[in-house]
């Protein structure tokens, strides 16, 4: 099945209401507990959420790990106004700051640890994604981006979303189907990483529905 895009940023303030409200913790405690697998030793420092949405994933890694300040960037105005109201609630929000731009744009610091969930099939260039882990990474920096799989046919992407968004509003399903037709194949990605000269991070399939990139930037590596 072939690709189809679907628009980058979700500005709509009815598209990210349904979205934040949505219950993603599984997906997003599996991120977590992810990043943990693949860096059990790692205490990050600075961690950057590319295209943090309503930052469900920064509050997560900020509780999680008591030494970090987060970055949460995303171009959606209408997100962030879910984001800030989250992080207002967690006892961990004041070592989370926001900031409203593309992903395309950012340019200002470095990270020890870049982190994305469910971007990379938002984006019209994939490749955006993987320069702006070259441009903000510091070296040796560990990065992990999980994303929805692009299912091979229509039937399984309507058994897919019959399986996990049958009970969810009819927006949120239609999202779902959208991400599942615009999201990239884990032989996609390779294809990715290698263009990018990222071929120290590996992607796997990790569910039926999603992959993950993972692996740590080499030492030496000038950005
Ligand atoms: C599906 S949501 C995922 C949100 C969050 N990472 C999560 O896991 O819940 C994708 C988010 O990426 C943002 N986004 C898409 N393209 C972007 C870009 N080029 N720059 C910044 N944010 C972008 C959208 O506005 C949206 O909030």
């Amino acid at each position: 099945m072939d690709r189809v895009p679907e628009p980058e940023l979700m500005e709509s303030a009815e598209q990210a209401r349904v979205y934040a409200e949505a219950d993603f913790s599984e997906s997003n405690s599996l991120f977590v507990q992810l990043f943990r697998h693949h860096f059990p030793l790692l205490a990050p420092r600075h961690v950057l959420d590319l295209g943090c949405g309503p930052a469900d994933i920064c509050i997560r890694f900020a509780e999680n790990y008591p030494d970090a300040e987060v970055t949460g960037v995303d171009g959606a105005e209408a997100m962030l106004v879910f984001a800030r109201d989250a992080i207002s609630q967690s006892p961990a929000g004041k070592r989370i700051r926001l900031l409203r731009n593309h992903i395309q744009h950012v340019n200002a610091d470095k990270y020890d640890v870049i982190i994305s969930n469910s971007l990379l099939h938002h984006l019209a260039d994939p490749h955006d994604l993987w320069r702006a882990v070259r441009r903000l990474a510091e070296p040796g920096a560990a990065i992990v981006i999980m994303d929805l799989m692009r299912p091979s046919s229509e039937a399984e992407v309507e058994s897919i979303v019959a399986t996990y968004a049958s009970d969810e509003p009819e927006a949120l399903r239609r999202d779902f189907y959208n991400s599942l037709c615009a999201a990239f194949t884990v032989s996609e990605v390779s294809k990715q990483l290698s263009a990018n000269d990222l071929t120290e991070l590996s992607v796997e399939a990790v569910s039926d529905r999603h992959l993950l990139v993972y692996g740590q930037l080499e030492i030496s590596s000038e950005f």
